[in-house]
């Protein structure tokens, strides 16, 4: 049976080649559908080992060495890949004692072609206009989607178009989605309405849209699961651990595993913890009340690609929590700058948001959530350089309610030996 669109709340279904972000019976989320009983017979570790350092297209890159799982049925020839993927699992043993864990490893998703795991999404993403045909495609972005989007857009001889909200937009994002020749449009309202802006106006004029309403998206961003548990010899680790915004990188965790684990592939899911920052939370508000209440929040945070209070894949994040056993919790953007610090200081990195997964990991450790003795992966989105002002910001104690636990001061000094030689004494061990 070939794949197929259904909604994941009345079961209606669709031809692959539907060009549909939510049901148009219900109004709710599509899944992109896989027939796993076919797959069930057919795919196994080895088929993807087999893979695994290749120079064939499509299936060096990380997302499409598991073709199978992503889009089966699709003719090579439609496939827009940067090679996306194929990231570090680093082992952080320092950073799992700080967290109270005895291993802990960071994906590293910031070292993907654009910087982010956004390019996961967007090869799928870009693929699918192509099949359909789309000549424009566009979102809405905190900025590391619009920068994804806008390289794989012009890659693919399409025009990208970005919807920027009003202010706080990281410069290393902002700086990309420009350079790669999107238009870009920065609109006086957050994220949330220029979600809103982005879907009306696009069905208005025939544009195609990229953010992670749409389901293809979300078929990309399930590699960082199977490629996580290939790295780890298809051990699977007791948590993943990730930062929630618009909250598709969770649900398309929850599906992957889920797909994973009917298909036989692994023999029991990890448990996800989604983490969101405490100014923009409202996966954890609802958490706390088991779902039956879901309110927006309006978004405050320092850790601006997650600052959205009204996530369109509400639904299937839940649903994610549901799959793997999973749970929610936040942390302040104290916790999350310092962590952030720790990050970088081991030579990693990562941008604010991704520092979620570490600062997320030592709060529940302390709540005795995630066990001492327990593996758990954390999730890096994004890269360093993708936000340099917050990190400065940090390192010089200079930004707004926030104390640095670990800074790293920057010396000023004329050019005298002297002065330089007291600075290098001090620091000496
Ligand atoms: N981390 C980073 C670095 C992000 O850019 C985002 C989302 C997330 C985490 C959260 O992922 O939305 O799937 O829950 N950035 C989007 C953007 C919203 O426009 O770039 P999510």
């Amino acid at each position: 049976m070939p794949s197929i669109l259904r909604c994941m709340s009345c079961g209606q279904e669709y031809p692959i080649q539907t060009l549909l972000y939510t049901c148009e019976h219900c109004g709710n989320l599509l899944d992109v559908q896989h027939d796993l009983d076919t797959l069930r017979r057919t795919v196994t570790r080895s088929l993807f080992d087999q893979r695994l350092g290749t120079l064939d297209t499509p299936y060096k890159s990380g997302v499409w060495r598991y073709k199978e799982l992503i889009y089966p049925d699709l003719p090579d020839h439609f496939i827009v890949s940067r090679s996306e993927g194929n990231t570090n699992l680093y082992p952080a043993p320092k950073l799992a004692a700080w967290a109270g864990v005895k291993t802990l490893y960071l994906k590293h998703e910031g070292e993907n072609p654009t910087g982010s795991f956004k390019d996961r999404g967007m090869t799928t993403g870009v693929t699918q206009a192509r099949v359909l045909g789309m000549r424009r495609v566009a979102c809405a972005s905190t900025g590391n989607t619009s920068a994804s989007m806008a390289a794989y857009a012009t890659f693919a001889e399409m025009d990208g178009i970005v919807f920027f909200q009003n202010s706080h937009i990281a410069l290393g994002k902002l700086s990309q989605a420009i350079a790669y020749g999107a238009t870009c449009i920065q609109i006086n309202a957050d994220f949330d309405r220029n979600l809103e802006l982005v879907r009306e106006i696009s069905e208005k004029l025939g544009i195609y849209v990229l953010n992670s309403v749409n389901p293809f998206r979300l078929e990309g961003q399930k590699s960082i699961m199977f490629e996580t548990i290939q790295q780890l010899r298809w051990n699977v680790p007791d948590w993943i651990v990730c930062p929630g915004g618009n909250l598709g990188n969770s649900s398309s965790f929850g599906k992957g595993l889920y797909e994973l684990h009917q298909l036989g592939l692994i023999d029991r899911i990890p448990r996800i913890a989604i983490i969101q920052a405490e100014g923009a939370n409202p996966l954890y508000l609802a958490y706390q009340h088991d779902f039956e209440e879901y309110k927006p929040v309006h978004a405050e945070t320092i850790a601006t690609a997650i600052k959205i209070g009204n996530p369109v894949n509400y639904a299937k994040a839940a649903r994610t929590i549901r799959w793997t056993n999973g749970v929610v919790e936040q942390v302040t953007d104290q916790q999350i700058m310092d962590a952030k610090a720790l990050i970088d200081g081991q030579g990693i990195g990562c941008e604010p948001a991704s520092a979620c997964s570490l600062a997320g990991a030592r709060k529940l450790v302390e709540m005795g959530v995630i066990q001492p003795h327990e593996t758990v992966v954390g999730i890096l989105t994004g890269h360093i350089l993708k936000d340099p002002d917050a990190t400065i910001g940090y390192h010089n104690n200079s930004l707004e309610n926030l104390s640095a636990a670990y800074p790293n001061r920057l010396y000023q000094v004329e050019p005298s030996v002297d002065e330089i030689t007291r600075i290098l004494e001090t620091k000496a061990h």
